[in-house]
């Protein structure tokens, strides 16, 4: 697939057969998430991955419609980021400018989208939801307190092919100087 073909197949889907995710697979949309820039190569990114009894109970740190968005899913991979690093200066322990933690949160976007995007190239689809129990996720995964709990996203095979929601156009979000 070329680059073009991976990005326009990449789209929420919220609709998911009954089929397993290939260990190969998983481990190559890990693997390349590890690959995303990230401050100071801080690394800071986590994921947690659920599937079989877990999924089942990380499933009820989310609202009804997304239990329903994910039904059959596969997988749901949990992501986090370690606080307090990037972004920060690690002798003092004092943030570098005024985004603190907003480093560490852009960091595991980056790293989220790479692994969605390489889940795209794979045939998989996903589904990255904001809406979801953090307190409940971290007692269910014993998610440590430097951790700060970011997205659940759902890794399986699509049953329906969405429609990609209209984006602004490009004029309207950018500005151009010289
Ligand atoms: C940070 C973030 C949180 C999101 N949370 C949810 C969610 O809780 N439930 C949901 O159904 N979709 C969620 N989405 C999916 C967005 O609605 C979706 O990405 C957007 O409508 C654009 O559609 P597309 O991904 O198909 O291009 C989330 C997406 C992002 C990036």
């Amino acid at each position: 697939m070329t680059f073009e073909e991976v990005l326009q197949a990449r789209k929420s889907v919220r609709s998911y057969i009954d089929k397993a995710v290939e260990e190969e697979k998983l481990h190559a949309i890990l693997d390349a998430a590890n690959l995303a820039p990230s401050w100071k190569n801080s690394q800071t990114a986590r994921c947690y991955v659920a599937t079989g009894e877990t999924l089942r109970r990380v499933r009820e740190a989310l609202p009804a419609f997304n239990q329903r968005n994910t039904e059959h899913a596969p997988v749901l991979i949990i992501s986090t980021f370690v606080a307090g690093i990037a972004g920060y200066d690690i002798k003092t322990g004092e943030p570098s400018n005024e985004f603190g933690n907003g480093w560490g949160a852009y960091d595991c976007g980056l790293h989220d989208m790479v692994l969605l995007l390489k889940a795209s190239e794979l045939g998989l689809s996903t589904l990255v939801m904001g809406i979801r129990d953090a307190g409940k996720l971290r007692e269910i995964l014993s998610i440590p307190e430097e951790e700060q709990v970011v997205s659940v996203i759902a890794v399986g095979y699509a049953a329906a092919d969405p429609v990609r929601p209209a984006r602004k156009p490009t004029q309207e979000r950018v500005r151009y100087f010289d």
